[in-house]
């Protein structure tokens, strides 16, 4: 019997780069904040850039590819099933039940796993790299190596999406 992959080379190579990077920004952006301590400040903000660049290339890629290969019709929301979904989810797994849904290679989400991922694409994605792009970008630093806020409003914005986002 021959094996079928239901999801492609590339969407796998993505799926585990894309995660690996947003634990390794995490746990650098933890060290620069000061929560925790691995690699020292120096080192985290250095491995924190260099893996943000890695996933906004990542996610330039990706982009191309769902547009390329019409894969983000995977992600259009559906109520079909989607309450089934969610009471496996509760109880029905726990209790061995069937799935209420299968993965075809036409059909690789499930209504809630769609509804999810959506939400992490237009949503937190975009605001966790916009608001890291800001704290890259606009910020000035005087000769005494000190970051000087010269727009209040705009560094709320960016700390309370960029690290809020994480509490
Ligand atoms: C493309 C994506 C990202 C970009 C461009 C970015 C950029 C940055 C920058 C520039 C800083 C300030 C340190 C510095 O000057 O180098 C920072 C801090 C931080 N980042 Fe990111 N980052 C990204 C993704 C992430 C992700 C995915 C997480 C967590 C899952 C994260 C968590 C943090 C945290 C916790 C801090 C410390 C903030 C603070 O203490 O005020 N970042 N990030």
């Amino acid at each position: 019997m021959n094996k079928v992959y239901i999801y492609k080379r590339f969407e796998r190579f993505w799926h585990w780069s894309q995660a690996s990077l947003m634990l390794f920004l995490a746990i650098s952006g933890f060290e620069i904040h000061d929560t925790i301590h691995l690699f020292g400040f120096k080192k985290a903000v250095e491995f924190h850039r260099v893996a943000s660049i890695s996933l906004i290339v990542l996610i330039i890629f990706a982009i191309f590819w769902h547009l390329a290969f019409d894969e983000w019709r995977q992600y259009i929301p559906t109520q079909k099933y989607l309450i089934a979904q969610v009471r496996f989810y509760l109880f029905g797994m726990f209790k061995g039940e069937k799935h209420p849904t299968k993965k075809t290679a036409l059909q690789k989400l499930n209504p809630l796993q769609r509804l999810i991922y959506l939400a992490f694409k237009l949503f937190m994605i975009p605001v966790v790299v916009i608001s890291g792009l800001l704290y890259m970008f606009d910020k000035t630093i005087d000769a005494n190596e000190v970051v000087v806020i010269t727009n209040l409003i705009l560094e709320q914005l960016r700390s309370g999406t960029h690290l809020g986002l994480f509490y």
